[in-house]
């Protein structure tokens, strides 16, 4: 049995679902990322998860215990937001402190907690620093020492590195990653970035409008996304209209624009019908070419470097703009050329139904 379990979770407000329908179940000390754009709902499941909010329907189950309506405090979950809500007048141990103290916990046994959560987050020493003297790092840390110091079944974070600038955030992602995975806690991480989710999360979790699309493995998601919007929201890709002729051998041959391609089928998808479809294809399952037979005629509009490749942005004569990784100087901006798949593009190119969103 799942160690928490949001069974079918719905909240309303003004009749409008924020969340509709959402069931997850976690494994204990599992980590599970919550992806989804702006309004989807994350921040709202995560209230139902804490007890902050009461669900229209559904239920909130863990450990086998029914907490749906259990009062925060004794639901033993520790949060993290993100703003990091530490308070600027007391130092940091005076933080750490706060929620044992609302648990009873006093002397010498608070004294030893608060030591040991700061240990944990490597912050041992900065007892009686005050909170303006810390980075936002660092203040995300003591963040995490307070949930942790009560030893809470289990972990909430809603974006918690969003207020950090982008280098300081790549290494305090990898310090959370660390720490949760040394404590071993069962973690609901909420998130707008895939970076993130995929970095951090055993299973990702997709959100859009309330509902979820999708849940999975990283890896999973990325190779076999459910629908478009699964697929344009974790990683990168082009989308275009196609026309699926039928299926060749392994495969199954479109038509862009006036080229056909045929494309191996590695994602566990059913062929589409013959008929309009949409494709999603990554920068990395196609490649340039010289214009020729079976190359998809373009001019070269854009570059941008990543590492030691490019993502180039080409323009198709039907005004599609295609992303591209090549050698960074493989071609030049302005140049003509020819769009082909590569040779291993099967699972980088996805077929939709036309409706698909
Ligand atoms: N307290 C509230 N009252 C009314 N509407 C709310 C409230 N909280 C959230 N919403 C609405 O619910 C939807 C989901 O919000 P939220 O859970 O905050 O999304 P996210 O965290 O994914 O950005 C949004 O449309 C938001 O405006
Ligand atoms: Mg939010």
């Amino acid at each position: 049995m799942s160690f928490l379990a949001l069974d079918g979770l719905v909240k309303r407000y003004d009749g409008t679902a924020a969340v509709d329908g959402v069931s997850l179940a976690l494994e204990r000390g599992e980590m599970l990322a919550l992806l989804g754009p702006s309004g989807s709902g994350k921040t709202t499941t995560l209230r139902l998860l804490a007890g902050f909010e009461i669900p229209d329907a559904g239920r909130v189950v863990v450990d086998g215990e029914d907490v749906t309506r259990t009062e925060p405090v004794a639901r033993r979950f520790g949060m993290v937001f993100q703003h990091y809500a530490l308070f600027p007048h007391l130092d940091v141990s005076e933080n750490v402190a706060f929620g044992l103290e609302s648990l009873g916990v006093r002397g010498e046994e608070l004294g030893r907690r608060v030591a040991q959560a700061l240990a944990l987050v490597d912050l041992a020493g900065y007892e009686r620093r005050r909170i303006a003297q810390l980075s936002g790092g660092q203040q995300q840390r003591v963040a995490l020492a307070r949930a942790l110091a009560p030893e809470p079944r289990v972990l909430l974070l809603d974006e918690p590195l969003s207020n950090l600038d982008p280098t300081l955030r790549e290494r305090t992602r990898r310090e959370i990653r660390d720490l949760i995975r040394r404590v071993g806690i069962t973690t609901v991480l909420v998130t707008h970035e895939q970076d993130e989710a995929f970095e951090l999360g055993d299973r990702v979790a997709v959100l859009r409008q309330g509902r979820l699309e999708q849940v999975g493995a990283p890896d999973d998601l990325y190779a076999s996304p459910a629908n478009l919007f699964v697929g344009g929201f974790v990683g990168r890709g082009s989308t275009l209209p196609v026309t699926v002729l039928g299926t060749v051998e392994r495969g199954v041959r479109v038509r862009i624009d006036e080229v056909e391609w045929d494309l191996e089928r590695a994602s566990a998808q059913p062929a589409p019908p013959p008929g309009p479809a949409t494709m999603l294809v990554r920068p990395e399952a196609l490649r340039l070419a010289q214009a020729g037979p079976g190359a998809l005629p373009a001019t070269v509009t854009g570059r941008r470097f990543v590492g030691p490749s490019a993502l180039f942005t080409v323009l198709a004569e039907s005004g599609s703009l295609i992303e591209v990784v090549a050698p960074p100087r493989a071609v030049k901006i302005g140049e003509r050329v020819g769009v082909m798949p590569s040779r291993r593009a099967g699972g980088g190119i996805h077929l939709f139904p036309p409706e698909s969103r």
